[in-house]
């Protein structure tokens, strides 16, 4: 089944169900745009036969990051420069699609002292995050009307689709959830408060693009943190994304405190995976498929034939997101599809800073967070790799990747003030 193309409810056609999931890549310039590095990269990544790309975190606003290094869609500037990023990865056979996005409190105080959130509740890892302060209602509007800006620029642009990042505890996963969100207005309180913004969004973004042109959602299944967003509004707010007329709802889970979706897959679970252990959501997407009228797209812990072909022949999943694998070998979904390659590399359990203790089930929040920005380190570095036209480097070390991360972000964040 992993070779059968999947029509979309707005018409639009993907050409098979391997899709390389968003993974932020921090290379545009001093100056929000895409780079030279964005172009091989996503030239590399086309040539591998996923038939769909989705871009990492792309910001609707200048002010308010994921991290030094987005690229910010707010304004036609970015057009030639996308419209090139477009080209590549269609000359390569692919489609491209921009995963629109507002951070929120998940913004790093390097970017922004004090970005805005539904309510005044402090991130706190590392000292990384500033106390946030909450949104106005006309600072709210202004966010609907930047998604639904950013979709157009992106469609004027070439690119195929837009997915509105919804899950990970950025922005409006902020406002889904209790947590985070303490307002007792129009946009907080009960859950059809709470995902007012969401849907919100969603119907700017519909107006904007017209019919025909494809919208996914990323949505959390639960945020796995207590007094988070649950699966049981989860079902809901789907239930709600029936109406708002979606063509892809993809099934993440968790936020920064509790970074579910990075959860490492252990060698040994791999080997003798059953397909419900493989992927880390697709429990919970049995239970949202028994709401969603939209095509489904698992993301998370996918890694071998067997376990894909498995979840897509129950219809478990419409679409298989993969993210990592991408930064190991680029070329696996043509191996598979072609019949030569059954097990993806599952390199995540080794990629911590120790054990025990040290190791990312640590009970200190600190040294858990240490052990998260080494995992996103080593991926981070792989894709500056292959930015630069390199091939990945597998023995690369997690305290190299941890030093790497901190001193990259670091710097772009302060190429990027002395540049305006
Ligand atoms: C380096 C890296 C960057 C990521 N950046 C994003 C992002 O920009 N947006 C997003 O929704 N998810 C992001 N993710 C999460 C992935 O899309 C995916 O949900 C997660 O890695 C689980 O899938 P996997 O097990 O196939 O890697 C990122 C993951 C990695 C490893």
């Amino acid at each position: 089944m992993l070779e059968q193309s999947l029509t979309l409810p707005c018409g639009h056609m993907l050409p098979n169900r391997f899709c390389k999931a968003a993974m932020t890549e921090g290379l545009a310039d001093a100056l929000d745009r895409p780079t030279a590095q964005h172009l091989r990269l996503y030239e590399r990544w086309a040539r591998g036969g996923a038939g769909l790309l989705l871009t990492g975190n792309i910001m609707i606003d200048q002010r308010y990051l994921e991290r030094a290094g987005n690229v910010v869609v707010q304004d036609d500037s970015v057009l030639p420069a996308l419209r090139e990023w477009a080209d590549v990865v269609h000359a390569g056979g692919a489609q491209l699609w921009a995963q629109i996005s507002h951070p929120g409190r998940q913004c790093p105080r390097l970017v922004n002292l004090t970005p805005i959130a539904p309510s005044p509740v402090q991130l706190d890892i590392l000292g990384n995050f500033g106390k946030p302060r909450a949104a106005t209602q006309q600072e709210i509007e202004e966010v609907i009307a930047r998604f639904a800006e950013t979709a157009d620029l992106v469609q004027r642009a070439g690119l195929d689709g837009v997915q509105i990042h919804a899950a990970h505890g950025y922005l409006l996963s902020q406002f889904l959830s209790p947590r985070t969100n303490q307002r007792n207005d129009a946009w907080g309180g009960p859950l059809a408060h709470r995902a007012r913004l969401l849907l919100a969004v969603v119907k700017a973004v519909r107006e904007r693009v017209g019919a025909a042109y494809p919208i996914s959602v990323k949505l959390n299944s639960s945020d796995f943190v207590k007094g988070g967003f649950t699966l049981e509004e989860c079902l809901q707010v789907v239930a709600w994304l029936n109406d708002a007329g979606i063509d892809l709802l993809e099934i993440s889970g968790g936020t920064y405190e509790q970074v579910e979706f990075f959860r490492q897959t252990p060698d040994r679970e791999v080997r003798d995976s059953t397909r419900q252990r493989e992927a880390m959501f697709l429990q919970y997407a049995a239970a949202i498929q028994g709401v969603a009228r939209m095509p489904l797209m698992v993301t998370g812990g996918f890694r071998t034939r067997a376990g894909m072909e498995a979840a897509l022949a129950a219809g478990q999943t419409d679409m298989v997101g993969i993210a990592r694998p991408f930064c190991v070998d680029p070329d696996f979904p043509s191996k598979m599809l072609a019949g030569q390659l059954d097990t993806l590399p599952h390199n995540e359990d080794h990629l911590r800073l120790g054990t025990g203790y040290w190791g990312p089930n640590s009970p200190s929040a600190g040294l858990r967070g240490l052990n998260n920005y080494a995992h996103a380190g080593w991926y981070y570095h792989q894709i500056e790799r292959m930015g630069a036209g390199q091939a990945p480097e597998q023995d690369y070390g997690p305290l190299n990747a941890l030093l790497a991360h901190l001193w990259h972000d670091t710097g772009r964040a302060l190429r990027r003030k002395r540049a305006r």
